[in-house]
């Protein structure tokens, strides 16, 4: 028996086949554009995905024979997409992804609501989906007018597998239709957001079967008539299942283009004040929470594209011993900031640039500006009165070892490598596909992986750390104000 985890991710998707024990058998990448058409917009075509969906499965196909022993599908999407379909199921116009900041004002209107907060537990974050369609009705109404379905990207792929509408609770969190604590479209918050139940796709939970591969995708991918379709979940409830992280206060530090920190909760408690994001997870009964800054790695590419130095390069001239923060600072906010700040237009700035500043200068503090960034979701979350002991390191940005000590020594928390490649969502995805086909208990599948290395806080930087980091605290309100 095989089962396939698909990540849908900002930069590409991958496909991940395993077998009934949960391991890694063969995988598949593809890469796609984002395009910016305006600053602070960020677009994808779904034709994109399922391109490069199919471009991958032929690969798996092909080198792997296990593959047509494929039993479950599970899909894990970037949150917080608007995909929308008509009557015929055409797409209507491309992604609005979850990085852009167009809805700013919509959010803001619909974030001092009344009851908006209590019953989806969050802010109304810009990159959420329902300011998003609020924004279509005022400046595009000729395509809301004809919008019969709204897909979260994940959803979207489920619908492209099975011919059906049905998405998971941990993605449809993220929308702020859905009331969280119930696990529930909410009449409420649709009606806020101009939305109709109806336009809604069907929930389940994302290790429940969703439906079953079309027939004529399985005669195409050669695979037997009854592939399970998971709910499947958002990227980071998916990186959590692929972990394990399921009990009360175990997480991850994840370091993709946006750099989460996600502590899975025993149960619902949101705390909207801290600007931390609760939602569903994906199995039921569960809940997490996270800190979310807009741009990790996304400052680091940065980085590397005005320098022409690939991020490896960048930060394989750091070594791996950890130095104090010199004389440069970095703050990371290229896209603008979720947590805490709650900011679509801030701005990213170097302070202490002098002319001898080297690249090496501008990447230990791009590195640390990104580690400071992190803490202050950290501390958003401690807020709340969870516990973190430790947390697994994942994501592309956790190759640096440089950057996970940073990040170790200004959360002051140990953080644990998985062995072996770390597959991230895509490996969560393919578990609940095993999930919803075998309906093996959850505490069987979804377990901690084996660690490498435990990478422990630089005893003798920590309370430097702790007084940079505040001094980059303080340069928020600052920079806000030349902006
Ligand atoms: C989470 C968020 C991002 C995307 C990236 O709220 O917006 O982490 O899911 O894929």
């Amino acid at each position: 028996m095989s089962f396939l985890g698909i990540d849908l991710g900002t930069s590409g998707i991958r496909a991940l086949l395993i077998d009934e024990h949960g391991a890694p058998i063969g995988s598949a990448e593809r890469h796609y554009n984002v395009s910016n058409p305006q600053p602070g917009w960020s677009e994808q075509d779904p034709a994109d995905w399922v391109s490069a969906l199919e471009d991958a499965i032929a690969e798996l196909q092909s080198q792997f024979p296990a593959f047509a022993d494929l039993k479950g599908i599970g899909v894990a999407g970037h949150m917080h997409g608007a995909t929308l379909l008509d009557a015929s199921g055409k797409v209507l116009r491309p992604c609005i992804l979850w990085n852009d900041v167009r809805s700013e004002l919509e959010a803001a209107q619909l974030d001092n609501m009344d009851q908006i907060r209590a019953l989806s537990g969050n802010i109304v974050f810009p990159g959420f989906t329902a300011p998003k369609l609020v924004w279509m009705r005022n400046n595009e109404p000729e395509i809301f007018a004809k919008i019969n379905k709204v897909l979260l990207p994940a959803a979207f792929l489920n619908h492209y597998l099975t011919d059906d509408f049905v998405a998971d609770m941990s993605d449809s969190a993220g929308t702020a239709w859905l009331d969280v604590s119930k696990r529930d479209w909410s009449d409420d918050l649709l009606d806020a957001g101009h939305m109709r139940p109806n336009q809604m796709p069907r929930l389940v939970e994302g290790s429940e079967r969703a439906g079953t591969l079309r027939a004529d995708l399985a005669r195409k991918w050669g695979v037997g008539r009854d592939v399970a379709v998971a709910g499947g979940a958002g990227d980071n409830a998916a990186a959590a299942c692929g972990i394990g992280a399921l009990s009360e206060g175990s997480g991850f530090v994840s370091l993709g283009t946006s750099g989460v920190i996600l502590v899975a909760r025993n149960s619902y408690a949101a705390a909207p004040d801290a600007a931390v994001h609760t939602f569903c997870h994906a199995v039921p009964e569960h809940w997490y929470q996270m800190g979310v800054m807009l741009s990790a790695t996304d400052s680091l590419n940065w980085l590397s594209r005005i320098t022409g130095k690939s991020p490896a390069d960048l930060t394989g001239t750091l070594g791996t011993e950890v130095q104090s923060p010199g004389a440069v600072r970095c703050l990371p906010y290229l896209s603008g900031e979720r947590t805490p700040h709650n900011d679509s237009q801030i701005r990213g700035g170097f302070t202490g640039l002098s002319t001898g500043t080297t690249t090496e200068d501008l990447t230990r503090a791009v590195l640390e500006g990104v580690a400071f960034g992190l803490r202050d979701s950290f501390d958003a979350l401690r807020s709340t009165g969870v516990n973190i002991q430790s947390l697994l390191a994942i994501g592309g940005g956790s190759a640096s070892i440089y950057w996970l000590k940073l990040i170790a020594t200004v959360l002051d928390t140990p953080l644990l490598v998985p062995s072996g490649r770390e597959f991230g969502a895509a490996l969560g995805a393919a578990k609940l596909g095993l999930l919803a086909a075998t309906g093996r208990p959850v505490s069987d599948v979804l377990t901690p992986p084996d660690i490498s290395e435990t990478i422990v806080p630089v005893a003798g930087l920590i309370a430097t750390m702790k007084d940079k980091c505040k001094r980059f605290r303080n340069a928020y309100p600052s920079l806000r104000q030349i902006q």
